[in-house]
């Protein structure tokens, strides 16, 4: 199948899965499993980070940097979009007692400093504490301006707050802009990464942050039962995540910006070109089309698509230019009957 509808569906490669055989593992929850711990530290290093945490999943790293940021009554900021306030079960609430504050993503995905600023609750009896701010790097695809960043952490570290980034995709931000991860994560006290979207690993995140938030972190995550036994297995594709895969995200950017720029050219979607700056395009259909028809249309022809009025095709390492190609044929065909 050509699958376009998440990073997430990536098979892991070869070297991944033979590295995963060879793995030298011990027990995690110990601290003694030696691949877990290598990925850990080069992880570190080259976010410049003094620690690491591996993590089942981004949806946990993201609750561990909350819980970790947070106490119980503290409130953090975040975008209305943002994963870890829309689409992780409102766990850091549930979880961590801890309100989200959602502010207004702007059409570049940045929320505005002035928001920001205007929703930093004063220290008064009546409020949640505000503690962090939240960003996301990519966001919808579009990359975060580092300029944008840097005067975001200046905000942060004036009002005192702490500043996470949900970098699920910081990898695919360094890559569009030609700069190394750390000059992103420069700007945090804590990232996130998932290692399991277009980096191809099978299963697996990072939380990024100083000795004492990972401490803090290390002990949620076994309260949260994320504390993985013999994880070497899974560290080692991990790895090859990091050092094997970043350079080729640009790939997955050029047929993006590819894709986007063919299915422009068709009267029936409508997409905001300057906004597909990496991996994902959204594309609106126009009002006649069936979208339900044209998601079986391509299943019926070996491809996957969420159907919906905007539809939000990702760009992998599963899909080459050719599997683009079929799908215009495709769709061309099935918007000519
Ligand atoms: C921006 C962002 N953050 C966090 C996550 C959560 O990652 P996971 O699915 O590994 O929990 C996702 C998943 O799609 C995501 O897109």
């Amino acid at each position: 199948m050509i699958d376009l509808r998440s990073d997430t569906v990536t098979q892991p490669t070869e070297a991944m899965r033979l590295a995963m055989s060879r793995a030298e593992v011990g027990d995690d929850v110990y601290g003694d499993d030696p691949s877990v711990n290598r990925l850990q530290d080069m992880a570190a290093e080259m976010f410049g980070f003094e620690g690491a945490l591996f993590t089942a999943s981004g949806t946990q790293a993201n609750l561990l940097a909350l819980m970790s940021h947070c106490e119980r009554g503290d409130e953090y900021l975040c975008g209305q979009q943002a994963h870890n306030y829309k689409f992780e079960g409102g766990g850091a609430a549930v979880l961590g007692s801890i309100q989200p504050q959602p502010l207004t993503n702007q059409l570049d995905g940045t929320i505005a400093l002035s928001e920001i600023e205007a929703a930093i609750k004063p220290d008064d009896i009546h409020f949640a504490r505000t503690r962090l701010l939240s960003l996301e790097n990519t966001i919808g695809g579009k990359v975060l301006p580092q300029t944008y960043l840097a005067n975001a952490q200046a905000l942060a570290f004036q009002r005192g707050l702490k500043i996470h980034l949900d970098g699920a995709r910081v990898a695919n931000a360094a890559v569009a802009q030609g700069i190394a991860i750390a000059d992103i994560a420069v700007h945090f006290d804590s990232v996130s990464i998932c290692l399991s979207k277009g980096l191809c690993a099978p299963v697996g995140s990072l939380l990024l942050g100083d000795e004492r938030l990972i401490k803090k972190a290390t002990r949620w995550r076994k309260m949260l039962g994320g504390g993985m036994r013999q994880a070497g297995i899974l560290a080692a594709a991990g790895e090859l995540a990091l050092t094997a895969q970043v350079e080729r995200l640009a790939d997955d950017h050029q047929n993006a910006a590819y894709l986007a720029q063919q299915l422009s050219l068709l009267d029936e979607f409508e997409i905001d070109l300057p906004s597909v700056q990496t991996n994902m395009v959204f594309a609106t259909l126009a009002s006649h089309i069936d979208e339900q028809a044209l998601a079986q249309r391509c299943r019926n022809e070996g491809i996957l698509i969420s159907p919906g009025r905007t539809i939000r095709f990702v760009t992998h390492k599963d899909i080459s230019r050719q599997d683009i190609d079929k799908v215009l044929r495709v769709f061309k065909l099935h918007l000519q009957a």
